[in-house]
């Protein structure tokens, strides 16, 4: 009698701490999945019209994902991390419509909307920047 009472109040014991293993294991998935997103979008999974165009327009050259990659030998940089991250709205808005050797200008194959849309998917989507750096960058 006495026995079968402890396994009992064992037993609701053991449930409680698998519950709150439970929620710790859920609110760790959910964190881990923020971070992801925190990574920005990715490219393959997008079917909105900057991704398309990223597809057609700058895949060939910085990778399907953005991550970079190397063309005829030579690195070109990914568009997620590293420099292309410290680099102003306009800093990037410039490099499109201009180019920089060895990238092509895209003015006239790209229109101005366009630009300026490939500007914001690099910051927001891809590098996942708070809005407000943009406020700053435009100074
Ligand atoms: C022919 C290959 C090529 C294509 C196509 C191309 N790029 Fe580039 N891109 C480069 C190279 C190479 C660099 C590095 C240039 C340098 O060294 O300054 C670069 C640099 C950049 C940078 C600056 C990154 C940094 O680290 O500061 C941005 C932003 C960028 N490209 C965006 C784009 C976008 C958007 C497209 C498509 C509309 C595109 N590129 C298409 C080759 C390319």
């Amino acid at each position: 009698m006495f026995y079968s009472q402890w396994t009992a109040v064992r037993t609701i014991r053991l449930i409680k701490i698998i519950v709150v293993l439970g929620f710790l294991v859920f609110g760790l998935i959910a964190c881990t999945e923020q971070r992801t997103r925190k990574d920005g979008i990715v490219i393959a999974d997008s079917s909105s019209y900057e991704a398309s165009l990223y597809r057609q327009n700058c895949a060939i050259c910085h990778g399907k994902e953005a991550y970079g990659k190397e063309v005829d030998g030579k690195p070109v940089p990914s568009l997620r991390f590293g420099d292309a991250k410290k680099r102003s709205r306009e800093e990037i808005y410039n490099q499109i419509k201009h180019g920089k050797l060895p990238m092509p200008s895209f003015e006239g194959q790209l229109t101005e909307k366009e630009i300026n849309r490939m500007v914001d998917f690099i910051m927001y989507d891809l590098q996942a920047r708070e809005k407000e750096d943009s406020k700053v960058s435009q100074k």
